[in-house]
């Protein structure tokens, strides 16, 4: 297989920390199975070049990395110099939307090792995707603001669901449960309470079940859905959802599981016709930033994903993917552990030992 060229942007805080560990394991599992990735470093979309060019990217940034076959990111935001809806519309949402990386597929699993909050779970207890919808929904621009600072002030934020945008996110969801052992897909709704958009997203899931006798479904308002990954998240398998309630759900399963600090995502353009984007689910940190002691799990969970998704089933990129991730499970088990699990190592000693398994 040929060269893969990859664009690295590790944006702020901690996304500088665990982006250097991330590379260190794609460089080793590339040595050992023969993969050939080719890295092109972008020092923009951070808040630094922010404050010295008033914008988070070059006017150009679509063109400089469409190209690209991935983009490996780390985490953007720095709330205390430029508020977050400006870096985060600036670069990431940026992203996922004119990159068309419609599907954002975070997987939620109890790692060996990993201390669980909830009682009496162990690994293969909590195993499933949340698959968040990644382009529209509740996260749009459309909307405004009238009569500003007066009494009469009015803020009007729309949400945004077109059959097509639902319709390939369902499709995507069911596809993957059906391929998955349990073959059980959730929908997340609130269809009781906002009684618009989400009637019309039961509706699209109704209408797409019918194309998947073999998958079994279900769905529950997003709240009640919430309680059930805390008190019975050995249930799920595949749970779909809008933007925002997706955007929640894969925050709250992976603090279920133990720490947000090893949680991946693949924010995918399925079509291949735009490069897709692997990042951690965590942002940038700023309370622990500088400190050296950020779980660099994420990053390195996310390049597994990056590997898997660019080798098409290619036998090396499956074995590099598979080796990264037992790398990855011994040293949840044995250590060293950043101190979010406990431990005292810092961020570079864990990324070390994960490389040094490869
Ligand atoms: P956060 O994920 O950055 O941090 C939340 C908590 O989790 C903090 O206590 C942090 O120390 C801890 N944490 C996060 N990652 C960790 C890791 N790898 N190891 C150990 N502990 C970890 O969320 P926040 O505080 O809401 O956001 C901080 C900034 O990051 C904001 O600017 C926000 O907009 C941005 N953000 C960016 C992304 C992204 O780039 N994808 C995602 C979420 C938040
Ligand atoms: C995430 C983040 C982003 C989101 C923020 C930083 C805009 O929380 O990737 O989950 O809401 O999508
Ligand atoms: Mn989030």
């Amino acid at each position: 297989m040929s060269t893969h060229r990859i664009a690295v942007i590790a944006g702020d805080g901690i996304g500088k920390e665990v982006m250097p560990e991330g590379l260190r394991v794609l460089r080793a599992a590339a040595a050992r199975f023969g993969l050939q990735l080719e890295f092109t470093t972008f020092a923009w979309a951070n808040c630094d070049y922010y404050r010295e060019h008033g914008q988070m990217m070059p006017a150009d940034w679509f063109d400089q990395l469409k190209g690209f076959d991935a983009i490996y990111f780390g985490a953007v935001g720095w709330p205390d110099a430029v508020p977050d809806h400006i870096s985060l519309w600036g670069s990431l949402i940026k992203f996922r939307r004119e990159f068309d990386q419609y599907v954002n597929l975070r997987p939620v699993r109890l790692m060996p090792g990993v201390p669980c909050p909830l009682a009496g779970k162990k690994p293969g207890d909590i195993d499933f995707y949340v698959v968040r919808e990644n382009t529209e929904g509740e996260y749009s621009a459309v909307g405004g603001r009238l009569f500003e600072h007066t009494e009469r002030e009015l803020v009007l934020q729309e949400a945004v669901f077109t059959r097509k945008g639902v319709d390939r996110i369902l499709q995507f969801a069911f596809e993957l449960a059906r391929s998955r052992p349990k073959k059980h897909l959730t929908s997340a709704t609130k269809s009781n309470g906002i009684a618009i958009s989400m009637p019309y997203w039961d509706e699209r899931v109704k209408a797409m079940a019918a194309h998947y006798p073999d998958v079994r479904w279900d769905q529950y308002h997003v709240d009640i859905l919430a309680a059930r990954f805390v008190l019975s998240p050995e249930r799920f398998d595949v749970v779909v959802a809008s933007n925002l309630f997706g955007d929640i759900l894969s925050d709250l399963g992976p603090a279920c599981a133990g720490t947000i600090g090893i949680a991946p995502s693949a924010n995918l353009n399925p079509e291949r016709t735009l490069p897709s984007l692997f990042e951690p689910v965590h942002g940038s940190a700023p309370d622990i930033y500088g400190q050296n002691i950020a779980n660099p799990v994420a990053m390195v969970w996310s390049g597994a994903m990056m590997l898997d998704f660019l080798g098409k089933g290619d036998a090396r990129y499956v074995q590099a993917h598979d080796a990264i991730m037992h790398a990855i499970e011994t040293v949840l088990v044995q250590g060293p552990r950043t101190p979010d699990m406990g431990g005292t190592a810092s961020t570079t000693e864990m990324g070390m030992a994960i490389a040094a398994l490869l």
